[in-house]
C-alpha cells in the first residue's frame, strides 16, 4: 500500500505584529466631521513607495521632504501620475486629493533638514 505524502501545512502565523507605535488610525481616511483624514489617506494610498515619512524612495520614488514642486505641481503628479507612479485622479475624490497633497506639503515642512 502507498503512502501518499501530504503537503506541510502552510504556517499562517508568520505575520507578525509590529509592537508599538501603531496607533495610526488608517481605516479613519476621515475625520468625525466628515472632513478627508490625508494623513490616513496618504498611509494608506503612499507609503507602499514613499514610506511614513515621505522618505522611504522605493521603486524609485522621490524623497517627499526633498522636494522643490509647488502644489500645483504636487496636485498634478498626484492627480495624474508620473514615471512609475500612478495617478490618484480616479482613485482619490478631489477633497481627498487635496487633504493629501496638504499632508505632502506637510511632510516637507515638518523635516526642515531632510539630509541624513
Ligand atoms: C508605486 C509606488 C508609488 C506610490 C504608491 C506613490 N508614488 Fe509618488 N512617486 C513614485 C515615483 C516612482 C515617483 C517619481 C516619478 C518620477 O519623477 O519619475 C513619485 C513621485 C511623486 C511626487 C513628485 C515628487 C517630486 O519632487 O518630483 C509626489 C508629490 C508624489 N510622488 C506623491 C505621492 C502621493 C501623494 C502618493 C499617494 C497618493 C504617491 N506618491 C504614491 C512612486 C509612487
Amino acid at each position: 500500500m502507498r503512502m501518499r505524502l501530504l503537503p506541510m501545512p502552510v504556517i499562517l502565523l508568520l505575520a507578525c505584529t509590529a509592537g508599538g507605535s501603531t496607533e495610526d488610525p488608517v481605516a479613519a481616511t476621515t475625520f468625525p466631521d466628515g472632513t478627508p483624514n490625508g494623513t490616513a489617506l496618504f498611509q494608506m494610498h503612499c507609503t507602499l513607495c514613499h514610506g511614513k515619512d515621505g522618505r522611504l524612495g522605493l521603486s524609485g520614488a522621490k524623497d517627499l521632504t526633498l522636494s522643490v514642486l509647488t502644489r500645483d505641481e504636487v496636485t498634478t503628479v498626484v492627480a495624474g501620475g508620473k514615471g512609475m507612479m500612478v495617478g490618484y485622479r480616479n482613485v482619490l475624490k478631489p477633497g481627498e486629493l487635496d487633504a493629501v497633497v496638504d499632508h505632502v506639503m506637510a511632510l516637507r515642512a515638518a523635516t526642515p533638514s531632510a539630509r541624513p
